[in-house]
């Protein structure tokens, strides 16, 4: 089978196409219904299938006789501890502590949010959850208090899974007091506190159970679930300052997931696959937790990064130790290491003979990053593009079927099951080398969001309504004449920093609410290492009469304190009015080509043209300003 024919296969002949691929998953009753669509665009894949996600990940997988084989590695380097997990080791722990869920009345269809560092112990809750039919709803651990209460009153969870501390680098994050800020600002309350003691010694205050006495004596069976079943909810970030509760379903995305481990990232049982993100992230419950693990492979949970843990080696020390075959990162990752290492003299001391592929996602990977990287490990990399949204990728190239090379810059080619185009602002197709946005032709294939979490009218209003017939992605690109596609980032308030999916509508919300601010702007601009980073450009009330600098502080302040550090909120430029166009649309994008020294056009309907002049004037100012204190 070549690509183009399996490609047309799925996208002519979808049911069928997917109904042979779904056979590769264990289900406990067999679908024979593909794709449904209901009412008010309601969609659902294998609706009368009936499987569990953690009998498949785990009990098939010792059915297979892998029970020996380890699932799991643990590598932390903050810690010191490398542990692995075997299939049957980890089946135990799941189970009994799934059987400990379930006593405390914890059921199918109950929602769970997990708040945890890169320990076991996550992945043992995500599984758990899906042995009960808990829906889970993994909160990163790098976000603030604020971003946890705001999931945890819209998912409303029964129990909330945390752990003691987490850490990074080499300080401790200090969880405990992170969920009670949240849990003081929740409305809802979650009946059972669960925290993991990452030392032994730790005692918990009144009310929070310890992870280790959740465990039960005896293992619990998997629930049978519809195909359709939420498996679990995974919060992104959309234009506005409430987060959209992502919806997975569970029977299309196994299906889609062991599709993928086969043809995109050509995996093989017992064989090592790496994914360096974080469970917080859909690469994380994809590719750390379960994809590998449908797939027979053994998973690595690493508790470091790029860089400093110790140096920036670390990457090329984890795929020796374990013999990584394929691994799976961020751009941003890769600039870090060079930042630090642009020889490459760490990498050629480890030897990478396992590695047969790289994969990169989660940002736009720059050709020089690309070629950099290539250059230095001499093997394929492959830049592959995908979102929360769609759970998988949806561009790349598949390996397996595909023997075209990947180019620098571009995402490769539409995966089997997306019918991907390029449309202008009225949604009629664009030609090649013309950009515009990336929408995907419905329906869309098995493990793609099905609806929003508590909201269905705005899963309709922010992907479907934009282009009749199509999911909008949010992002602009184009395909070059080979038909390469090239995404270019988002045409939304959405940013990409070091690979973390930000609003820039929510810290605008954040900011408008500082006392001094009378207006304001956020726009992503480029950034070295992180892709991009925030800048904020805002408007003081009349009369007032404010230190700059102090403003700046604050503003930085309050976006760390409620959104995370991971934002990257550094900057602060006062102005004394926002570009507009006549009706009042701030003009984002052009201080945004202003901001990073490209050139743009004045808008046709812009309110005065004066503002532009002013903003150009600002952020160099501000750029001054920054190589002063920076030389000083
Ligand atoms: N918990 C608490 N704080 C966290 C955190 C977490 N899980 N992750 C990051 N932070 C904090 C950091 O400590 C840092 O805080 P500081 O300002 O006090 O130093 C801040 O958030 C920014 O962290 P980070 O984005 O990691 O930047 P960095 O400069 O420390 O490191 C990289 C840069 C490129 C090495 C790092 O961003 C990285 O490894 N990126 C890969 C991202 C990735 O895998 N994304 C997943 C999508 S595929
Ligand atoms: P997230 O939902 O956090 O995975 O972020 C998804 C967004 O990251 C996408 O909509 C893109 O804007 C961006 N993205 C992910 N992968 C790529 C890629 N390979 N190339 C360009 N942008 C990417």
């Amino acid at each position: 089978m070549n690509y183009a024919s399996f490609y047309q296969k799925s996208i002519h002949e979808p049911d069928h196409f997917w109904l042979e691929q779904s056979k590769n998953i264990p289900w406990f009753k067999t679908p024979t219904l593909g794709y449904s669509q209901l009412s008010n665009q309601h969609t659902t894949w294998f609706e009368d299938g009936m499987l569990n996600m953690s009998y498949a990940c785990l009990d098939a997988q010792i059915l297979a006789g892998r029970g020996e084989q380890t699932a799991l590695i643990y590598d932390s380097p903050v810690t010191g501890i490398v542990k692995h997990y075997t299939y049957n080791s980890l089946h135990n722990l799941v189970a009994t502590f799934a059987s400990g869920l379930f006593l405390r009345g914890i059921a199918a269809g109950d929602t769970v949010v997990i708040y945890m560092p890169m320990i076991p112990e996550a992945v043992i809750a995500m599984l758990a959850c899906a042995r009960i039919g808990a829906i889970h709803s993994v909160v990163f651990g790098g976000f603030a208090p604020h971003e946890l209460a705001m999931r945890i009153d819209d998912a409303k969870p029964k129990a909330l899974i945390t752990a003691t501390y987490g850490i990074e680098v080499n300080k401790k994050i200090d969880y405990t007091s992170l969920i009670n800020r949240a849990l003081n600002e929740a409305t809802h309350q979650p009946e059972y506190i669960i925290s993991f003691a990452r030392d032994t010694n730790a005692e918990f205050p009144k009310g929070i159970i310890s992870f280790n006495d959740i465990y039960d004596t005896k293992t619990i069976e998997p629930v049978a679930l519809p195909s359709t079943h939420p498996l679990y909810i995974l919060y992104t970030s959309g234009t506005t300052g409430s987060p959209k509760g992502i919806v997975r379903d569970t029977g299309g995305y196994a299906t889609a997931l062991k599709f993928s481990m086969e043809n995109i990232y050509q995996m093989k049982p017992g064989e090592v696959f790496w994914t360096a993100s974080d469970v917080g992230w859909v690469v994380g419950h994809s590719y750390i937790v379960y994809g590998p693990l449908l797939q027979g492979c053994t998973t690595i949970l690493y508790e470091g990064k790029p860089v400093k843990t110790p140096d920036c080696g670390s990457f090329w020390r984890v795929i020796e130790q374990h013999r990584v075959k394929v691994m799976f990162t961020a751009p941003t990752a890769i600039r870090a290491i060079k930042k630090e290492d642009d020889e490459g003299t760490k990498l050629v001391q480890y030897n990478l003979n396992s590695l047969q592929t790289l994969f990169l996602a989660g940002e736009r990977c720059d050709p020089s990053t690309y070629d950099w990287i290539k250059s230095k490990l001499n093997i394929p990399v492959v830049d592959h593009w995908w979102q929360t949204e769609s759970g998988w990728p949806m561009l790349g190239i598949m390996g397996k079927i595909d023997q075209r090379a990947a180019k620098a810059g571009s995402a490769g080619f539409p995966v089997c099951g997306y019918k991907i185009d390029v449309l202008n602002e009225a949604g009629e197709l664009l030609h090649p080398n013309e950009e515009g946005y990336v929408a995907v032709k419905l329906p869309l294939p098995p493990g793609c969001l099905p609806t929003l979490w508590n909201n269905h009218e705005r899963f309709i209003q922010g992907y479907l309504n934009k282009f009749e017939g199509y999911y909008l992605t949010g992002d602009g690109g184009y395909t070059d004449d080979e038909g390469y596609y090239y995404i270019m980032g988002r045409m939304d308030d959405v940013i990409n920093v070091a690979g973390h999916r930000l609003s820039t509508g929510e810290m605008e919300e954040l900011i408008a609410s500082h006392p001094a601010i009378a207006e304001c702007a956020v726009i992503g601009i480029a950034d070295e290492l992180k892709g991009q980073c925030p800048i904020g450009l805002v408007v003081l009330k009349d009369g007032l009469s404010v230190i700059e600098q102090l403003i700046e502080q604050e503003l930085v302040a309050l976006i760390r304190d409620q959104i995370g550090a991971v934002a990257w909120f550094k900057h602060v430029v006062v102005v004394k009015r926002l570009p507009k166009t006549r009706s009042g649309k701030i003009l984002r994008k052009t201080m945004r080509h202003i901001a990073d020294g490209l050139a743009y056009q004045i808008p046709s309907t812009i309110e005065d043209p004066e503002t532009l002049t002013e903003i150009e004037l600002s952020l160099s100012a501000k750029k001054l300003g920054a190589a002063f204190i920076a030389l000083s």
